[in-house]
């Protein structure tokens, strides 16, 4: 493989990824960001002989890296170019299911950030693009010229946690069009009234313009629930967020799904029916060692939350095709406090 891209992005919290999603030899995965497929070639090597894992990765160039690195496994890895909110469609579509254990590992690449022309980054002068995947056809650039000063400002306070996103987006408006990263840097930085600390006043606007092109928290609570479903009796799914508005959605799914009754507190009787099909395997949240934040310390905002499927899964889209089998074996898998599937 191209070794100097795959050096370019250390996977976070290895070792941990690899325990908590309990790999086991003949194991079938899903990684949902394949990426440079760090994960990925640690999840095949660990569940090896006979694992399998499915890959879901949006940009093309990322494919491209994890595929001649996932070469040797030959056909015990599969890499689709797909947004991971069609998790379960191409699950269903390959018989994929039920599966032993689920990642997703929040975000972008050490490898996009450092691309030159996709405008993820205010460090090089680039189109305002920010895309993962070049199949969707708004890019920031189309935003910031197209939408109204309104919907800019909500974009940049929501996504982005900006106390000034109205400032932001009044400059934004008056100095279009806008189309580089640097022209949005300076404005931004204008507009707040230059730099003050270390980081750079445009790091909030632009994490907010590639959440909202990308859709990033949307996919995220569609996956999420998505990968609970085709989770066996007793696999694992593993979470790594890098910023509060993705760890708070994992948060919330999570406690929902664990819990046996979503009616409003001070209800006299429950009619919601709800009932737990996760229990959370992690009160406190994981985060990288200190070693592993000296050494990579890009991983530094990395937190890990992890649950467990407590019962088989109950889609009727998944009935058809094998929930009988998964009841079944969730059943035995329950009573010997064992997960098997084959
Ligand atoms: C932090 S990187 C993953 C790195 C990977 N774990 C590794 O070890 O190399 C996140 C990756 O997820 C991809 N990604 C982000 N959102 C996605 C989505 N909705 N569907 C598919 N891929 C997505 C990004 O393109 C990026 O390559």
């Amino acid at each position: 493989m191209n070794s100097s891209l795959s050096g370019l992005h250390n996977p976070v919290m290895l070792d941990e990824v690899i325990c908590y999603l309990r790999i086991q030899t003949g194991g079938r995965y899903v990684d949902c960001t394949a990426g440079a497929a760090g994960h990925s070639e640690a999840i095949l090597k660990a569940s090896s002989p006979g694992g399998q894992l499915l890959g879901f990765e949006a940009d093309p160039q990322a494919v491209a890296i994890a595929s001649q690195r996932l070469e040797p496994f030959g056909s015990a890895a599969l890499l689709v170019n797909r947004n991971f909110a069609s998790l379960e469609d191409e699950c269903l579509a390959r018989k994929y299911f039920p599966v032993h254990g689920i990642l997703f590992d929040l975000g972008l690449s050490s490898i996009q950030l450092g691309e030159t022309g996709r405008g993820f980054s205010f460090q090089f002068d680039a189109p305002l693009d920010m895309r993962f995947s070049p199949e969707q056809q708004m890019t920031v650039a189309d935003i910031l010229n197209s939408c109204t000063e309104t919907e800019i400002a909500n974009i940049i306070y929501k996504y982005g946690e900006e106390p000034a996103s109205r400032r932001i987006a009044r400059s934004i408006v008056a100095n279009r069009p806008v189309n580089t990263t640097f022209e949005l840097a300076a404005l931004v930085e204008k507009a707040l009234g230059g730099r003050r600390g270390r980081i750079h006043p445009a790091t909030r606007t632009f994490q907010a313009l590639r959440i909202a092109v990308n859709r990033e928290l949307e996919n995220l609570e569609t996956a999420l629930r998505q990968a609970l479903n085709l989770l066996g009796y007793g696999g694992r799914l593993v979470v790594i967020s890098y910023h509060s508005l993705e760890d708070r959605i994992v948060k919330r799914v999570l406690q929902e799904e664990s819990r046996d009754c979503l009616c409003l507190p001070g209800a006299p009787v429950c009619t919601c029916a709800h009932k737990a099909s996760i229990r959370l395997i992690n009160r406190k949240i994981i985060t990288p060692s200190p070693e592993e934040i000296s050494r990579n310390p890009r991983s530094r905002s990395a937190r890990m939350r992890v649950a467990e499927r407590v019962i088989a899964p109950s889609d009727t889209r998944l009935s058809s095709a094998g929930l009988f089998f998964i009841s079944l074996t969730g059943c035995l898998a329950g009573a010997a406090g064992v997960f098997s599937l084959n």
